[in-house]
């Protein structure tokens, strides 16, 4: 900038120094707004692109559990020339298959990816590592890895060897799709959602124990694709003697849930569909060490899996069964209640998100069943807390998603 300091200066040179500082600023102004534009313009590239990983990862919904949803795309001069994504569990991460479908050089190239290129050696060798031998130049991630033991190091590795690194792109989106995996590995018990469809006035079925059908057809459709996504479905022994479902999926392409009966005393009719058709998804009846053993014998002998925990106010111990469950490898649950399990659920905090479907019909009765029974809790202050996260209109139904609030 020009001194003017010690020295007597003309109006000539004020005017010639208020027209420069006059220029000045209307040069940084024009930095500041092309930074600005261009970092705009970046961010919606970067957007565009991530959203693009989102739907390959979702392509892998009911395969890979319980390993993430991930979806890779590779961009070079603005054009994409790979994509991939993690198509089944035990197989190729979505940044290998990305590569491997590339149809020219990704030296120099952007990677996309929604989750944090892994840095560790699991079923398959390290992400991070693959991306630096190729010469990736640019990798943007949605989100870190939630695993608390390798969060952050494949970042590092990246950054490490020179790669520049975007993180959080679309971040919160990111979360939700992974919500289970998200769940699973940081407690080692499944993700769970009480899935319920009600008419306006409440009810899910109705005085006689009629429920088919509450919602229509399209949230039908919908709820069939929540049981492929989900590894298991649960239900409460009342449901299935008094509806009898099948609980399977019944779309083409995909699998059905592992069905989970909690039924303390072991009261399941032995001609129940879940019992009579093993061969279309696996059933796991839950029961207490109080159930009857000529009961425990018979499902033996057909070859039912059981799981037993101790009793809880006579009935299944829902925490210890959910530890069991995740175990074995269960990363979701769907929950379909009825009202009185979906109630126990709540009181025991397992609940993480809520499913609803809203259908315009009222069927009125005070003995007709709700989605929530039980005990009730007593004052409104103690009331579960949700919050939305979002509500969608299907075909004059309302599918209204809410997470329940944790503390701490
Ligand atoms: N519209 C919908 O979306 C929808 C969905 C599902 C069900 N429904 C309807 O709901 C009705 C059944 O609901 P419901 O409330 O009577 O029964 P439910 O919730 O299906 O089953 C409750 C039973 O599960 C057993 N259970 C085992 N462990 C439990 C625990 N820890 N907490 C709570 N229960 C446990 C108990 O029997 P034991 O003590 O013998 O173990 C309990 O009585 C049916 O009419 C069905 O049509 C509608």
């Amino acid at each position: 900038m020009v001194q003017f300091h010690n020295r007597r200066y003309s109006p000539d040179d004020r005017k010639l120094y208020n027209l420069f500082c006059v220029t000045e600023y209307v040069i940084r102004c024009c930095f500041a707004l092309n930074n600005c534009f261009y970092s705009g313009f970046f961010m919606l590239e970067h957007k565009k692109y991530i959203q693009r990983t989102f739907e390959l990862a979702r392509k892998g919904m009911g395969k890979v559990n319980p390993n993430p949803l991930v979806g890779a795309v590779i961009v070079k001069n603005n054009t994409i020339i790979g994509e991939g994504y993690h198509e089944q569990f035990g197989g190729a991460h979505a940044e290998v298959n990305a590569i491997k479908n590339a149809t020219e050089s990704v030296e120099g190239a952007t990677l996309y990816v929604n989750l944090e290129p892994c840095s560790h050696t699991g079923k398959t060798p390290p992400c991070s590592d693959l991306i630096i031998r190729n010469k990736l130049s640019k990798v943007v991630i949605a989100m870190t890895d939630p695993n608390p033991h390798v969060s952050g190091r494949g970042i590092a590795k990246l950054r490490n060897a020179g790669i520049e690194v975007v993180e959080n792109v679309l971040q919160k989106e990111a979360e939700d799709l992974n919500r289970v995996f998200i769940k699973y590995i940081t407690s080692k018990t499944p993700y769970i959602v009480a899935k319920w469809a009600m008419t306006l006035d409440g009810k899910i079925a109705s005085h006689v124990g009629d429920s088919q059908w509450v919602s229509n057809e399209k949230s039908r459709d919908i709820v069939q694709d929540l049981r492929n996504e989900f590894m298991g479905i649960m239900v409460g022994v009342n449901t299935i003697i008094g509806d009898d479902p099948k609980l399977t999926y019944r779309k083409k392409n995909g699998r059905s849930p592992i069905r989970i009966v909690m039924d303390s005393k072991l009261r399941i009719p032995m001609d129940s569909y879940v019992i009579t058709h093993r061969e279309e998804a696996e059933t796991i009846i839950v029961h207490t060490t109080n159930a009857p053993a000529s009961k425990k014998e018979i499902l033996k002998e057909l070859g039912v899996q059981c799981i037993e925990t101790k009793p809880v106010q006579e009935k299944v111990d829902i925490n210890v069964v959910l530890e069991k469950l995740g175990e074995r490898g269960i990363d979701g649950i769907l929950l379909e209640g009825g009202g009185t399990l979906n109630f126990s659920a709540f009181q025991a905090g397992v609940i993480d998100e809520v499913i609803t479907f809203l259908s315009p019909k009222i069927i009125g009765g005070k003995h007709a069943k709700t989605p929530v029974e039980g005990g009730g809790i007593h004052l409104m202050k103690d009331a579960i807390a949700l919050e939305y996260i979002n509500v969608t209109n299907v075909d004059n139904d309302l599918m209204i998603r809410s997470k329940v609030k944790k503390e701490g």
